[in-house]
């Protein structure tokens, strides 16, 4: 599996620029970090609260002759990537082609193309693309790199006093009809652990749930799979294909996320509680229009 180092940023692409970052920094309580110029877009570093290590990058298309042939512009979900620093890119690539080669040994079909790492090039190193499951079906993918990163976010934790008091970042919960295959591909290749699996009843629940955990640092992925074809979810694979569904977060109070996105006229989605081991949960749901087809979801624990 890789070694990896963090999970360093997440990246979102937006149509407009501005309005999604006074969103995270005045709704969310983020801080505008480094900004970002590449090939094809412009962008900047968020920095979130309570969370070490990653940043949210909100990228914007440029409109340069280059990326209007980048996939960038082309994707209809916001989550576009997320980027993970490995410790070693060249020892990475071999093992990811092996694993390719020896998972999909029993592949006969004629259209299947194996999957094969290409590095790639730009200011911050050597990296390259790989999206998730085994069939590269996905409609986001990961960037592995090992190089030295630009700029490093600061860890910051005045999360009571901004926003709507977010703790930390949580998971990111991408949507998939194949979601055994795809715990496999996690764990086999990013070596994460299934810590949790919820299948309901399709009469009573539109989707399951797989959490799986990232071994070394404090994150998790889940994966949404739909139960029936008028489920949400569902809808929402026919629209985003196999792409982000939402990215999580702790928050303080689920209270203060209502009343704070009320200012913003934002609607919040969902709200319910529940009991787990640690006490009473809630969680809500925001779908802000300046980013499209992204929810956030939020949850805090009433600890007894
Ligand atoms: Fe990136």
């Amino acid at each position: 599996m890789f070694e990896i180092n963090r999970i360093d940023h997440i990246g979102l692409i937006v149509d407009e620029f501005e309005p999604v970052v006074k969103l995270f920094e005045l709704l969310l309580g983020f801080r505008v970090g480094s900004p970002l110029v590449r090939s094809g877009y412009i962008g900047v570093d968020m920095e979130i609260p309570g969370t070490k290590g990653i940043s949210i990058e909100i990228l914007k298309s440029d409109k340069s002759p280059i990326s209007k042939k980048s996939s960038l512009i082309n994707k209809k979900a916001a989550i576009h990537h997320v980027g993970l620093h490995i410790k070693n890119l060249p020892l990475a690539i071999n093992f990811v082609n092996e694993l390719y080669m020896e998972a999909l040994e029993d592949e006969r079909s004629d259209q299947f193309v194996p999957f094969e790492a290409k590095l790639r090039s730009d200011s911050e190193g050597q990296f390259f693309h790989i999206a998730p499951g085994w069939k590269y079906d996905s409609d986001f993918y990961y960037e592995i790199f090992d190089g030295a990163s630009l700029h490093l976010p600061n860890y910051f934790l005045d999360n009571v006093a901004r926003g709507i008091g977010i703790k930390k970042l949580n998971a990111w919960a991408h949507v998939s009809n194949d979601d055994v295959s795809l715990s496999d591909w996690y764990e086999r290749l990013f070596g994460l652990e299934t810590v949790y699996y919820w299948n309901p009843s399709p009469v009573d629940y539109g989707f399951s749930v797989r959490t799986l955990k990232f071994l070394e640092n404090e994150m998790n992925v889940e994966i949404l799979k739909p139960l029936k074809a008028d489920s949400y979810m569902q809808k929402f694979l026919d629209e985003f294909g196999c792409s982000v569904h939402h990215i999580s977060f702790e928050v303080e109070n689920i209270d203060s996320v209502s009343q704070i996105c009320d200012q913003f006229r934002i609607e919040v989605l969902g709200l319910h509680s529940g009991v787990g081991e640690k006490g009473k949960w809630h969680e809500c749901f925001i779908a802000p229009p300046q980013i499209r087809g992204l929810l956030i979801h939020f949850f805090s624990w009433e600890i007894q």
